[in-house]
């Protein structure tokens, strides 16, 4: 059926992306990558290390761009003429948040209050409603009492607060999350995935760059799995992803080493890295070191 002009992005994905690949000087970080992410979904995107989950996200906010391949964000082709235009750049960044996986490369402002005042200012709402987002913001966050800090001095878990508060405050239809429980304490990470939940109810979209298999067990309804050689590795339900093994061994998201944890009581065999000795048995009963 055809739509009026007017109407023509409507019904479009949020983003469709088409054959992309991105190479950094010395490094290829994207290669050949096709996806497609529809309004309200809640996307978990997972990689090992250097699979390019950044680099997508980059792309997705419009801060790189495909060296091949092309870009629609809600319906529009996404390249740099497009967001010098004023108009469209200003809808776009009022549509799509990015919390950056290092929270150092996001703020900037002199205190917390100002940082978080930032993308409510600059969308040229009314002063009483940025003071009410800034607040509700501080007061959903726990950070009032941080209000007249400065970013710069905070704890790295504090700054990753503030830096997803600065992004709430700007109400985005699109949030794109990298790495956002990395560092955060257990209280904190479990108080994220919550908020990811109810922005979903909410009818956000959700795109969420990690290799948290837990944030992805808990907070996706579709998990896109992006392979060490910068390929598409694997997308679908989360539960069918999550469960194939061979799919999560081969990009290196799990190490081929289920055990028990036999004397702490805990019946569970996981998979799992090897960084250390654990020193306790394993299931076949041998003794590790
Ligand atoms: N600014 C940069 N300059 C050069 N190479 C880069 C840059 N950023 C990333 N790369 C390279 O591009 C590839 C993809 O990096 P990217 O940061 O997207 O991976 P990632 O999946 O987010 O990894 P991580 O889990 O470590 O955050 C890697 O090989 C990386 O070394
Ligand atoms: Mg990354």
């Amino acid at each position: 059926m055809a739509e009026a002009p007017s109407d023509s992005n409507a019904g479009a994905p949020v983003f469709a992306v088409d054959a992309v690949s991105y190479s950094y000087r010395e490094a290829e970080a994207l290669a050949g990558v096709s996806l497609t992410i529809e309004s309200g979904e809640r996307v978990v995107l997972l990689g090992a290390n250097g699979s390019g989950k950044s680099t997508l996200l980059k792309m997705l906010d419009g801060l790189i761009f495909p060296d091949t391949g092309r870009i629609h964000a809600m319906g529009r082709e996404l390249t740099k003429d497009a967001l010098g235009d004023d108009g469209f750049s200003r809808e776009f960044r009022r549509r799509v948040g990015f919390v950056f996986q290092n929270s150092e490369a996001q703020l900037f402002s002199p205190s917390v209050r100002e940082e978080i005042a930032f993308g409510p200012l600059h969308l040229g709402l009314p002063l009483e409603e940025v003071e009410r987002r800034v607040e509700d913001t501080l007061h959903i966050m726990g950070l009032e009492q941080l209000a007249e800090r400065a970013p710069y001095n905070l704890s790295g878990g504090e700054k990753k607060k503030v830096a997803l508060a600065s992004v709430l405050a700007i109400s985005p239809d699109v949030f794109l999350f990298d790495e956002p429980t990395a560092g955060l304490d257990p209280k904190t990470q479990s108080f994220l995935e919550r908020l990811i939940l109810d922005l979903s109810e909410a009818g956000k979209t959700i795109i969420t760059a990690t290799q948290d298999l837990r944030l992805a067990a808990e907070t996706a309804d579709r998990v896109i799995v992006l392979g060490e050689d910068h390929r598409l590795a694997g997308t679908g339900p989360a539960a069918e992803i999550l469960d194939d093994r061979g799919l999560l061994l081969r990009s290196n998201l799990i190490h081929d080493h289920a055990h028990r944890h036999e004397e702490r009581g805990l019946e569970h065999e996981h998979p799992h890295s090897h960084l250390a000795d654990h020193g306790h048995e394993h299931g076949e009963g041998s003794r590790e070191n």
